[in-house]
């Protein structure tokens, strides 16, 4: 193996698990030359030499073999990768968001400089599934890819589901423990679970889904009363990005589901992330590990950096070798609803209704709605609104088109609205 010398952007939770995981692993010949920061006035753990504010002095460095980008803006972040690449220098990073939104670009990048870029650590923390899915599964057609992909969530459900701690107690635990982005909606409102998804969608079915068409709706809207309906019903809430592919289509989304007690996912807890994926020939396989904090984060980047040193890049077999699947969110979706208010939702964009409830304190509709349905802002912003996959839903839903809601269900569903609006004045 040869001797890696890295120029390091960003010192904060990954960048000091990497440095961490570089100087207590036994056979990893490499070290950090040179780190890039924001602030240099920040109170720091290493030796000042060591850091630099002007990013020229590492891109420009000839002695640096390898880039790891490590910093939050993902602006920044792709300039720096873009600026490397050119370079021919291969680079590591862990953020999701910029690779995510700017994969067609990167694969591109990548071919016509020659140099390579990695990011395994920015997709479940330490399950390799990236390389899992690019080297093992690479000419596998899969199913489906499902699973637990925000530590944070994870961590604040389980806090408030297991232990009766309040939401705002659980996400402060999240952030002092460094799970949480710094601007925590990223977590709790489904992004950062999307973005990795988005990723994930180029290496198991070889397409670029960008981020903004796929639907995320996140955990924050969750009441006590949704908790209990869970609860009595026995099942859990899990934050779950999945995407599967039916008739040669893929569809993917990010929502919470209530997961039934002897579901594999069920017993997934506090930052643990989980991807269970279907193979044509493997049939299910279940992946469990850290998907976030410093060290298992850390250990995802070095993993990264020590592949560099043998030359290991993405092939992208899927993206290149198999005809496009076109990606579609016109299907529908089995969703359980909880509102305060009747007026708060639309029953037109329900195709078909299963089960309701109205009362005082706690209301829900259960029915069939379309995935373009759930992008509309209307139901993603409205903070008196909550929306969960039913368990199984999307098992026997997915893969129907939308068709028009029917009316004669929706005709009663407002009279019931209209009478329990009558009671409440
Ligand atoms: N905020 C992310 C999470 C960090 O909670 O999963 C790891 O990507």
């Amino acid at each position: 193996m040869k001797n890696i010398r890295i120029g390091l952007f960003g010192f904060g939770c990954v960048g000091q698990g990497l440095y961490e995981t570089l100087n207590n692993s036994k056979n990893f010949s490499g070290e950090i030359k040179k780190i890039c920061i924001k602030n240099p006035d920040k109170p720091r753990s290493l030796d000042n030499n060591l850091f630099t504010t002007q990013a020229d002095r590492i891109l420009n460095d000839s002695a640096i073999d390898v880039i790891v980008e490590l910093i939050d803006d993902a602006e920044a972040a792709l300039d720096i990768v873009t600026r490397a690449l050119k370079n021919g220098k291969s680079v590591v990073t862990a953020n999701k968001k910029m690779v995510a939104e700017n994969l067609s670009y990167l694969v591109d990048l990548q071919a016509s400089t020659g140099a390579a870029l990695l990011y395994e650590g920015a997709v479940c923390g330490s399950i390799p599934i990236i390389r899992t899915l690019e080297e093992y599964f690479g000419h596998e057609p899969l199913n489906e890819i499902k699973g637990i992909f925000n530590g944070s969530t994870n961590y604040i459900l389980t806090k408030v589901f297991e232990e009766n701690l309040d939401y705002k107690t659980a996400l402060s635990q999240a952030q002092s423990l460094g799970f949480a982005e710094s601007d925590p909606t990223l977590d709790v409102k489904g992004f950062d679970a999307k973005y990795k998804l988005s990723i994930l969608l180029t290496h198991a079915f070889g397409i670029h889904v960008p981020p903004a068409q796929i639907v995320n709706l996140g955990i924050d809207h969750i009441k006590p009363a949704d908790l209990e309906y869970a609860r009595e019903k026995g099942f859990g809430i899990k934050l779950i990005a999945q995407a599967k592919r039916i008739h040669d289509r893929v569809y993917a989304f990010v929502t919470p589901q209530f997961i039934k007690s002897d579901h594999s996912l069920h017993n997934v807890k506090n930052e643990f992330n989980a991807v269970t994926l279907n193979g044509e020939f493997c049939d299910d396989q279940l992946f469990i590990g850290k998907g976030a904090g410093s060290l298992p984060t850390g250990a995802a980047v070095l993993s990264d950096v020590s592949a560099l040193s043998y030359d290991y890049r993405y092939e992208y077999k899927k993206h290149y070798n198999l005809g496009k699947l076109p990606f579609s969110n016109d299907s529908l979706l089995e969703v359980y609803v909880s509102f305060d208010n009747p007026h708060e939702i639309d029953l037109e964009d329900f195709e078909s209704i299963h089960h309701k409830y109205f009362s005082f304190d706690h209301s829900y509709v259960i029915g069939k709605m379309c995935i373009n349905h759930l992008l509309d802002g209307k139901w993603l912003n409205n903070p008196k609104n909550n929306i969960v996959l039913c368990a199984n839903g999307t098992e026997s839903s997915l893969g129907s088109l939308c068709v028009k809601a029917l009316n004669a269900e929706i005709e009663e569903l407002k009279k019931g609205q209209e009478l329990l609006e009558k009671i409440t004045v």
